[in-house]
């Protein structure tokens, strides 16, 4: 059945799930405000991915806001066992669609119930808590009050495990302090190389480490470097983009994003390439940033 195994499993909180996975945000509209273009296009995507065997679906129920939680819901919806389904919380979208951080207890907690309606679960799987101290990027500060709540949620039975997002190491070992954290998701791609360290460390203690961006995020990649080993290999820059991330650490679970089942079975099929070691050191100088962890 799966093209997605080819690359092993990891284990993310307590499941193993197929290190290829899927991001969903490109399923909402523009902006990743209001419904999509094309609804049907949105659950063939997911039902297609599922299909292929991605059993790791990455959302947030500020996607749309509600909407792409809704279409996964009503695409996949009695879930397959062994599907988990990864959702974040911290932020509330503006009528303008401003991404606005929500971070009280009571917004923390309206997102988790928002969540498991949308979805049509019982419990939430993984929710990551995705720092707002910067929208853009990792800014030091301390993660405490909002992950106390989301841990004050785990306890109740609402949430079976968590995560943190866009965090620096400092905000991960203060929030290991708090509760278990089952995986890190940050900005990670070819190109966007700061946590380079972070993955490495994250890895030594089997702790999954999700790339998000991992195609460039709402501008792909472009780099010559890039597209000269995709045409030696026969294959889509993407693919090799993809293909990279994997080889990268056993930790790295990428969640490309799309909203084409085209683009879908082209990242899937990113499995099966192999990048030698030589043209893993050509693509090692595409990086632009420095690793800071
Ligand atoms: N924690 C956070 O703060 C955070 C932030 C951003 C995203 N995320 C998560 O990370 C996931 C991945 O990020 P992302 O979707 O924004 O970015 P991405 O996966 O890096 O790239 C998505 C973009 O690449 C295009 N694309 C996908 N496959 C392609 C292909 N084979 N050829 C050419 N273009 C292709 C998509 O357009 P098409 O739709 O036309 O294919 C879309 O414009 C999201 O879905 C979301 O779940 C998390």
């Amino acid at each position: 059945m799966s093209s997605v195994n080819k690359s092993g499993t990891f284990k993310l909180g307590s499941r193993s799930v197929n290190r290829l996975g899927y991001g969903a945000m490109q399923l909402a509209g523009p902006g990743v405000f209001g419904p999509p273009k094309d609804r049907a296009a949105a659950l063939a995507v997911l039902r297609e991915a599922v299909t292929s065997g991605v059993n790791h679906i990455d959302t947030a129920d500020f996607y749309g806001p509600h909407v792409t939680n809704q279409i996964i819901r009503e695409a996949l919806a009695p879930y397959r066992d062994d599907l988990v389904i990864v959702t974040k919380i911290s932020a509330r979208r503006g009528e303008d669609g401003s991404w606005i951080p929500a971070l009280s207890r009571d917004e923390l907690t309206q997102a988790v119930h928002d969540s498991l309606r949308n979805l049509g679960l019982d419990v939430l799987e993984v929710v990551n808590l995705r720092s707002m101290l910067d929208v853009h990027g990792p800014a030091e500060g301390s993660i405490e009050a909002p992950l106390t709540v989301l841990a004050d949620l785990q306890r109740q039975g609402l949430v079976k495990h968590i995560g943190l997002s866009n965090v620096t190491p400092t905000q991960i070992a203060e929030g290991r302090r708090i509760c278990e954290i089952v995986c890190v998701q940050n900005q990670y791609n070819l190109v966007q190389r700061a946590d380079d360290l972070l993955i490495d460390s994250l890895a030594r203690e089997g702790i999954p480490y999700v790339p998000f961006f991992p195609l460039g995020g709402f501008t792909p990649l472009q780099s010559s470097t890039l597209s000269e080993v995709a045409s030696q290999h026969e294959v889509t820059p993407m693919q090799v983009a993809l293909a990279w991330l994997l080889q990268r650490s056993p930790n790295i679970l990428p969640i490309p994003g799309t909203s084409s089942v085209a683009h879908l079975r082209e990242n899937l099929a990113a499995e099966t390439l192999s990048l030698s070691p030589q043209v893993l050191q050509a693509l090692d100088g595409i990086r632009s940033t420095p690793t800071s962890a």
